[in-house]
């Protein structure tokens, strides 16, 4: 990056002086804004065409801006081009090389809008792709859950509640719960497309332009569902940047749930899965350490996406109408967002088919800490008992269990029958696992039959979006 002299900037005309060295380049976003070009590029081409049909461009003079930008944007792409400070942004930088190239006529790229429309576009064009990303990895993940679900239906372990063991449930039925998460953030996130998918373009610096732009055509070309109604609130609004940053705060906040769950089920008093070498690092002291940096990193993120989310929010809560310069500061936050929320996606789409459950461990934990106990209450209801007394008899069992160190399937018939004599032989029916799991057979519940069932729906439901989705169409070039 260089330092130029005042007359190479394109706003210089009633300036008198050049820029303060450390002004200009605290004030330049050039650094950030450049990751924009292929988006700039494509809305000034939409811009440019746009421009001819309405008359305000000749044919030739489009075809000259057209070719000029396509170049531009091979170079940018070799890394050939030379991005400058004294330019400011990305979109100064590119018009005026625009200029250097085709000569004057580039200079009539920028008729009919400014940066503030130009940039509010370039994010949302951005914003758009990078979604559609983000989704794709969802689905990926969302599917390596739905395998696990389908793999480990019958998997016998405790489910919890205050992290002490609550009732038997099955790891199918776990993964299920995070599966659910995930389809709620895949509902936020496409419904927060919709208002990302609606073009500033023409909205010009903030009041709209004097020449007879069609901004139903530059929309058209760039697949917006529609021009924004106000050119005020165009140039203006990042809510759509705001209800992103929120979604994948809630996108974060599940994959830190999952991750300090992975953590502990690796520890060695819980020992449900392991996670593979590969996905683990070591300790540079402690030679037996095999550590889940994976799921620790994940929850550690979910800090930062948090953090754009209040920076965004506390970035436009003072902006009065329009465009404002704070808004140059809303780039850094969302682009480390949507970096940080694919990555985190990406790293446990790959990590979660690799999780090995270790069965003999995940059942012989349910055996532990009187998991069956509602079960047992619930046998004594259908036996005639009013449910306060069941609860009541069973918490007199429960507590010989400890003394007696038993839980309640170890323990004889006639040591229940001391607490109730409705129990007869077939309660040890009810007492094991298996039963116990069974026996939540109700959509929603925990019994495998409803896992399987729970996770054929869950497929049938993505199938068929798959099929009715109506895949966006680039037409810009
Ligand atoms: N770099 C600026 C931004 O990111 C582009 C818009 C500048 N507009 C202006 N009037 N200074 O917001």
């Amino acid at each position: 990056m260089e330092q130029q002299n005042v007359k190479e900037k394109p706003w210089t005309g009633r300036f008198t002086e050049s820029t303060d060295a450390f002004v200009e380049a605290f004030t330049a976003s050039v650094t950030f804004d450049q990751r924009l070009a292929y988006y700039d590029i494509r809305g000034s081409i939409a811009h440019a065409r746009m421009l001819s049909e309405v008359g305000v461009l000749t044919a030739e003079e489009r075809e000259q801006i057209v070719e000029g930008l396509e170049s531009i944007l091979s170079e940018i792409r070799e890394g050939a081009f030379h991005w400058s400070i004294a330019l400011e942004d990305v979109h100064m930088n590119i018009e005026s090389r625009l200029v250097a190239e085709i000569g004057d006529v580039g200079k009539k790229l920028h008729t009919g809008r400014s940066r503030n429309d130009q940039v509010a576009t370039d994010i949302r064009l951005w914003l758009r792709d990078e979604i559609d990303t983000i989704l794709a990895e969802l689905g990926r993940l969302q599917a390596a859950l739905l395998t696990l679900a389908d793999r480990e239906a019958e998997t016998i372990m405790p489910g919890f509640t205050h992290l002490q063991t609550a009732q038997p449930t099955t790891f199918g039925h776990h993964m299920m719960a995070w599966y659910e998460m995930l389809v709620r953030d895949q509902g936020r996130l496409r419904d927060c497309r919709k208002r990302v998918n609606v073009m500033p373009l023409g909205a010009a610096a903030l009041a709209g332009t004097t020449f007879p732009i069609d901004r139903t055509i530059t929309a058209r070309l760039l697949g917006f569902d529609s021009p924004a109604e106000n050119s005020l609130d165009a140039v203006s609004d990042r809510d759509f940047s705001i209800e992103f940053t929120a979604a994948a705060s809630l996108v974060m906040m599940h994959l830190s749930r999952f991750s300090e769950e992975l953590v502990l089920w690796t520890s060695d008093p819980f020992s449900f899965i392991e996670l593979p070498d590969r996905f683990c690092t070591g300790s540079s002291i402690m030679p037996q350490k095999k550590n889940p940096d994976v799921p620790e990193l994940v929850r550690g993120k979910s800090g930062r996406v948090y953090g754009h989310l209040v920076a965004l929010l506390t970035l436009m809560k003072g902006q009065p109408l329009a465009y404002n310069k704070d808004n140059q500061e809303d780039k850094e936050p969302l682009f480390d967002a949507v970096d940080t929320l694919k990555g985190s996606l990406k790293v446990y789409a790959d990590m979660m088919p690799t999780v090995v459950v270790r069965r003999e461990q995940t059942r012989a934990a349910a055996l532990k800490g009187f998991s069956t106990a509602t079960d047992l209450a619930d046998y004594l209801v259908r036996a005639g008992v009013p449910f306060r007394d069941s609860h009541e008899i069973v918490g007199k069992a429960v507590r010989y269990g400890i003394e007696e160190q038993k839980d309640l399937a170890q323990m004889s018939l006639e040591e229940l029958q001391q607490f109730s004599e409705v129990i007869q032989q077939d309660v040890f029916e009810v007492l094991t696992l298996e039963g116990s799991v069974a026996a939540r057979n109700h959509r929603g519940g925990t019994a495998p039959e409803q896992v399987r069932s729970a996770v054929r729906r869950a497929q049938a439901r993505e199938a068929e979006e798959l099929s009715g989705a109506t895949s966006y169409q680039d037409q810009s070039y």
